[in-house]
């Protein structure tokens, strides 16, 4: 089903063309501004009009007397409004059959993408030599509802976690591990602290000059693939991952490790991607490296900037293995888009390196490259979020606190409740109010980390939609013995259509989601349709209605719990039956 916005745009620009004769108009349907504008509003006739010299107002009157005797059920009438704009008033008929077959399937009010793509998400991918930390949260959260939106749609996802696992850090890493014993084995304990054992490793290879020797060494002879550096390094890798496992759990990422494409993965193809440079002429050597320089990048005294695909001593960089990675998602992956979920402070890297594939023939044009670029998540004192000491903070143990903070949030709501059941609650309103915070924000935008916004039971929060789930939840439990198939029938309250068309709107949303990778306008949605509800529900009353009326109340009431917990899904949250 197409949204209501899409189906309306879809009208209104064919009507649009027709009378213009411009194949090129669009009719830029947009929800209307105001309830006295009806349900959407038309505002693409103005430019039209302006292009062809012609009267704006004059142009949408015969808009609206050509679509005369010829609207689709939804509409129920056109109106020529302000210095050209069309009102446009749907049918409560219409609104009702749209939510009622959704009932009746028990589908959800969701679109369906009109042509389904391949779509690469690469996304967490997080450093194996530390500990995650809240570095790659936004990632991370951002990614995943992406991931599951696009899903959603129809579209065929491709998760890919391209973590870090070859880099110089590992040589240092294994050199170290093979101090403390001669099996592998041993290790497991002094592993438990991935971030203490990358400190203790540092500061040997820092100090001694013969380990950092052995470490470049061992790095080289790693890369080379040398059986005994590969099985002291997978094991290095094994625990690091375990404890990427243990926080995707705790955040309810989709991720597994059937999506894991490490930069190890690419390691055969780097010197295919170096010859290939070089076959096109990109290539060129500047002190000792292999680079290639495009004109399009140039630093701030206006010299033209490398992108190293190839240091003197042969080593291959970050970059080398992105390109290898672009190829794979092109060429064998045969995605028609491929998003990246980092860090904004990494947008030069990928332009750099879309720019370098396209030259290089890795990706076409049959493959749009795309970064998905969020900002810093800073403290309340304005800067990246850190500890008291400086150092970064690990994710796992930033995910206990918001879990613990939360379990006081609700022992002090609901100290009756067992203490496994504040626990349980505690658990998901812990999680969701650190994800929600984060993805209810602006993504391009850095964004402040405060406990206490995003455990507000008021406002735009975790904590304020589950609630609103909870209690539509309990509304309904309340009146169990009303008919199961209930459908919508009434709309005679003004508040009972708001929250109709409001769920209904549910699909543009997602559209708007999908077409843009902002999953901050879901929230918004998401925020407006609870406050919807409680503006119905306290202007509607349900359960001392009549039977039908009541009926009728619960259906829209069960149809708004299925959409919050459906657009909670899609961010990732889990809800609650009961709070
Ligand atoms: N490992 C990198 C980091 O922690 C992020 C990798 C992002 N993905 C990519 N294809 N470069 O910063």
């Amino acid at each position: 089903m197409n949204s209501l916005k899409h189906s309306l745009n879809t009208l209104l620009t064919e009507l649009l063309r027709d009378v213009s004769g411009n194949p090129d108009a669009n009719a830029n349907v947009i929800t209307a501004s105001k309830p006295e504008f009806g349900d959407y509003q038309a505002n693409g006739v103005m430019a039209v009009a302006k292009s062809l010299k012609s009267n704006p107002r004059a142009l949408a009157q015969s808009i609206v007397d050509k679509a005369q005797g010829k609207l689709p059920t939804l509409v129920a009438r056109l109106e020529v409004a302000g210095p050209g704009f069309i009102n446009i008033y749907l049918a409560d008929s219409a609104l009702l059959d749209r939510a009622n077959t959704a009932l009746t399937e028990n589908a959800q009010l969701l679109p369906r993408c009109e042509t389904a793509q391949t779509i690469v998400i690469d996304y967490s991918s997080p450093n194996l030599a530390k500990e995650m930390h809240v570095g790659h949260l936004r990632g991370t959260i951002i990614g995943d509802s992406l991931a599951r939106l696009f899903e959603a749609v129809g579209h065929h996802v491709i998760r890919q976690n391209h973590v870090g696992d070859w880099g110089t850090q590992f040589g240092m890493l294994i050199t170290y591990m093979q101090e403390f014993s001669t099996s592998a084995d041993d290790n497991s304990s002094n592993l438990g602290d991935l971030e203490q054992f990358y400190r203790a490793a540092k500061a040997r290879f820092d100090s001694d000059l013969d380990f950092a020797d052995r470490a470049r060494r061992n790095v080289v002879q790693l890369q080379k693939g040398d059986p005994q550096m590969l099985r002291v390094w997978q094991h290095f890798i094994d625990e690091s991952l375990r404890h990427c496992e243990a926080v995707y759990q705790k955040l309810n990422i989709t991720l597994t490790r059937a999506d894991l494409k490490p930069e190890s993965f690419y390691n055969d193809e780097l010197g295919n991607i170096v010859n290939t440079l070089r076959d096109r002429g990109l290539l060129s050597v500047s002190e000792g490296a292999n680079c290639v320089f495009l004109p399009q990048f140039t630093g701030k005294d206006g010299d033209p900037l490398p992108v190293i695909i190839q240091k003197s001593d042969g080593g291959y960089l970050y970059a080398t293995t992105d390109l290898a990675a672009v190829k794979y998602r092109a060429q064998v992956l045969q995605a028609q888009r491929s998003l990246y979920v980092v860090d904004a402070r990494q947008s030069l890297h990928f332009q750099q390196v879309f720019a370098v594939a396209q030259a290089a023939g890795l990706a076409g044009s049959e493959i749009s490259l795309e970064h998905i670029a969020y900002g810093t998540m800073m403290g309340n004192d304005g800067k990246p979020f850190k500890t008291r000491s400086g150092d970064t903070i690990k994710l796992a143990e930033l995910l206990d606190e918001a879990v613990r903070r939360a379990y006081d949030l609700v022992t002090d709501k609901n100290p009756q409740l067992a203490q496994a059941e504040r626990e349980n609650i505690a658990e998901v309103v812990g999680i969701a109010a650190v994800k929600y915070a984060d993805l209810s924000k602006n993504r391009t935008s850095d964004y402040v980390f405060d406990w206490s916004t995003m455990l507000a039971l008021e406002g735009n929060t975790a904590p304020y939609l589950l609630y609103a789930y909870a209690r539509i939840k309990s509304v309904l439990r309340k009146q169990s013995d009303s008919a199961s198939s209930s459908q919508i029938t009434s709309l005679e309250d003004p508040l009972e259509r708001a929250l109709l068309l409001k769920l209904l709107q549910f699909a543009e949303i997602v559209e708007a989601v999908v077409a843009d990778c902002f999953p901050n306008q879901l929230c918004t949605y998401l925020y407006e349709l609870s406050g919807s509800f409680m503006r119905f529900y306290e202007g509607c009353p349900i359960l001392k209605a009549e039977v039908s009326l009541r009926d009728s109340r619960l259906a829209l009431a069960d149809l708004t719990a299925r959409t919050l917990q459906k657009g909670l899904h899609l961010l990732g949250i889990d809800t609650l039956e009961q709070m």
